[in-house]
């Protein structure tokens, strides 16, 4: 039987016995996943921990502030801030190959964690020290989908599973490894974590890097970020946030089609909607979200965001295709 207490108390008594005394440092993305596996290592070795919220450019709107408020409110827990998206999106020029995007981004955060250090020593008052541990807060599914799980195939390298490169020193604390995303949720909340943390649909952590299919750049996500806000503003609107697991929201950049937009003629950029609904993201059938919704999000879209003409409907299961399009 499953049950959260427990849980929580195994991990507690692990995380403990695998940390000793030494500081540790967890990435926070944003997302319910890292959010609980912090708030279970803050349980386990409280001050020990510190966190780090890395802006690599391609967050969504809104979300930094969320994580400041919301995350930090609910759990005391101490955090930095390290704005690297320069570096991030100079590293990702001319890359369009999904998984090079997936390995870059997933690079760039270890060593970003690196250089995030003298910060977190000072910080925890431990100067002199080192970080010895790297909280992730990776899921069973991402271990299965990453090629980890017993026989199962490389599909896509999420950025923080397959190990770190090999001169890196952290040691890797994952109190979520066996765990589904319905029992994470259960232990967040268990933990304290308030809903808006709780329920908040998934969110991968290379963030919109993966949604443009096709070189990243400034424009491109800025462009993104305005097309995925009035999405997610109007199905929460419609109040379907909880009913719907996630819906990526994808920027087809390389493709043009024609379009009409006063009397002009525009070649602009389609974008994709994927509502996806889902128990585990193993395998997922795509939501039917109502069509006024779905013609509110497409006219506001197309109004409001220079650049694109067209909003397409991805009406896909996985399988055949993944939730992410990369
Ligand atoms: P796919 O696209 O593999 O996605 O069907 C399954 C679930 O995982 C999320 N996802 C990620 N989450 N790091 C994450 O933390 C990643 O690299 C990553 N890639 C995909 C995706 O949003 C979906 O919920």
């Amino acid at each position: 039987d499953w049950d959260a207490d427990n849980i929580i108390d195994e991990q507690v008594g692990r995380i403990r016995e695998q940390v000793g005394d030494a500081e540790v440092i967890c990435g926070l993305s944003g997302g319910v996943d890292s959010a609980v596996a912090a708030a279970l290592v803050h349980k386990a070795v409280g001050d020990q921990l510190t966190c780090v919220f890395v802006d690599h450019g391609m967050l969504r709107k809104g979300e930094a502030e969320q994580v400041r408020h919301d995350f930090v409110e609910a759990t005391g827990i101490k955090l930095i801030e390290v704005d690297a998206s320069e570096e991030f999106l100079t590293a990702l020029e001319g890359v369009t190959e999904p998984e090079r995007k997936r390995k870059i981004i997933g690079e760039k955060f270890i060593r970003t964690f690196e250089k995030a250090q003298k910060e977190v020593l000072e910080e925890a008052g431990a100067r002199g020290k080192e970080v010895k541990f790297l909280v992730q807060g990776t899921l069973y599914p991402d271990v299965v989908e990453s090629g980890g799980g017993d026989g199962a195939a490389n599909i896509k390298s999420h950025h923080n599973v397959g190990g770190l490169p090999e001169d890196v020193k952290f040691e890797l604390v994952e109190p979520l490894r066996n765990l589904f995303k319905d029992e994470v949720r259960a232990i967040g909340t268990k933990l304290g974590l308030p809903d808006n943390i709780v329920w908040r649909q998934p969110f991968p952590g290379p963030g919109l890097g993966i949604r443009i299919i096709g070189e990243v750049t400034k424009d491109r996500l800025d462009l993104l970020r305005d097309a995925d806000a009035i999405a997610r503003e109007e199905m929460a609107k419609a109040g379907l946030d909880r009913d719907i697991w996630q819906c990526p929201v994808v920027l087809l950049a390389d493709v043009h089609s024609v379009g009409v937009q006063g009397d002009e003629r525009t070649y602009g950029s389609p974008i994709v909607l994927r509502p996806i609904s889902s128990d585990d993201a193993m395998t997922a059938d795509w939501y039917r979200l109502p069509y006024d919704v779905l013609a509110t999000i497409s006219t506001r879209i197309t109004n409001e965001c220079r650049g694109i003409n067209r909003v397409v409907l991805d009406c896909t299961s996985k399988p055949p295709a993944t939730i992410e399009w990369e």
